[in-house]
């Protein structure tokens, strides 16, 4: 029987770009090898910075260009968290996202996601009891659950973060990856005096080029920007070139275009087989990213669900990872039964069988 891997949020290999890289990086170091090769300003590659900028409508003194989004979100949180702080995120959320938040000495309550984003009603009702250092969200194609944030709970989240005063960070490695539907305005773009927009190029290029960004008021992003100095001394360059040649050639575009095409045949494989194989989960088809989620029924066999799974050679993750801290009163028992479902990295026909599998063991 073969092994299928219902676990790995990453791109597969025939979505690595190699040769480009390669000629990406040959282009970089002829043009500029002197700055590429030596210590540099922390705050980024000068040309990707200003081409972010650009991208922005921003100064390039607003952007901050680390080694990831995951990276960008530990000097973030480490800048802005005070002992006793409270951290919010959706609930589920990105499971890496809690541990680096509570490892800079949060506490991370998780406010419930509906179809269209945040429960509000929840979350005022604990703005109105404490307000936190920040507000984590995936407006886009979210990790785990492939969900996204409607416009009108942007604006409304936006008029929450005004009125009760606290960062947003808006996480949005997955947004460019929209196999269909319209895109929805980034919560920059509807207001940005409270948004820290944060992204990456681990889904669009490569994982392992390490380059991520924020964007967010100068002042806000000076003080991250002196931690990064104290702790990596300077950017990794030659990385941050390939990223400014790939979008510079019109190669960054004509990659996003290659990955929808790969990409969007696999989650239609993925919600066609949770129709047919799982019709009494709860999900919502998203228009993009790299996962579906569902919740399985209370009547469902999910327990040991993922020693029960390897033993017919199918991983899953424990959904429970992706859970923070329920608000206060708040029942979080879904988590037991919550399976996050990633589709990029494996071909159809294994996401056919390796969801008729999960059925049988959870009938
Ligand atoms: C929502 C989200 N943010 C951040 C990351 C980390 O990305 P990076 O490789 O840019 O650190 C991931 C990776 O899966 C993710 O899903």
């Amino acid at each position: 029987m073969e092994a299928i891997a219902l676990t790995r949020g990453v791109p597969p290999e025939e979505a690595l770009p190699a040769a480009r890289i390669g000629e990406a990086f040959a282009a970089a170091l002829q043009k500029n090898g002197a700055v590429i090769l030596q210590y540099g300003n922390i705050g980024g590659y000068p040309p990707l910075r200003q081409l972010l900028a650009d991208q922005y409508a921003v100064t390039p003194a607003q952007i901050l260009i680390g080694n990831g989004s995951l990276h960008l979100q530990d000097l973030f949180a480490a800048t802005v968290v005070k002992p006793g702080d409270t951290v919010l995120t959706e609930q589920p959320t990105y499971d890496r996202s809690i541990k680096t938040f509570r490892r800079r000495g949060a506490k991370v309550y998780g406010v419930p996601m509906e179809a269209d984003g945040l429960n509000l009603e929840l979350l005022e009702t604990e703005l109105k009891r404490q307000v936190p250092a920040f507000l984590y969200t995936v407006p886009d194609f979210q990790n785990p659950a492939g969900l996204s944030t409607s416009y009108q709970k942007r604006k409304a989240l936006l008029d929450l973060a005004e009125k009760y005063n606290f960062w947003i960070i808006e996480d949005v490695p997955y947004r460019n990856l929209r196999y269909r539907g319209e895109p929805i305005p980034l919560l920059r773009e509807i207001n940005p005096a409270h948004v820290i927009t944060m992204s990456s190029f681990s889904k669009l290029i490569s994982p392992a080029l390490r380059v991520g960004y924020m964007v967010g008021p100068a002042d806000l992003i000076a003080r991250v920007t002196r931690l990064a100095e104290e702790t990596i001394l300077s950017p990794v360059l030659p990385t941050q070139s390939v990223v400014a040649e790939f979008i510079q050639r019109g190669w960054l575009d004509q990659n996003i275009a290659s990955l929808k095409a790969l990409y969007q045949p696999r989650l239609d494989a993925m919600v066609a087989a949770i129709r047919k194989y799982l019709p009494d989960v709860t999900f919502t088809a998203p228009e993009g990213g790299f996962f579906v989620s569902i919740i399985l029924p209370e009547t469902a066999n999910y327990a040991n669900l993922l020693e029960r799974a390897q033993a017919v050679k199918l991983s899953l993750t424990d959904g429970t990872t992706f859970f923070a801290d329920p608000l206060p009163a708040q029942d979080d028992s879904v988590k037991d039964r919550f399976v996050r479902l990633p589709f990029c990295a494996i071909t159809p026909a294994q996401i056919d069988e390796g969801v008729r599998r999960l059925a049988e063991l959870v009938k």
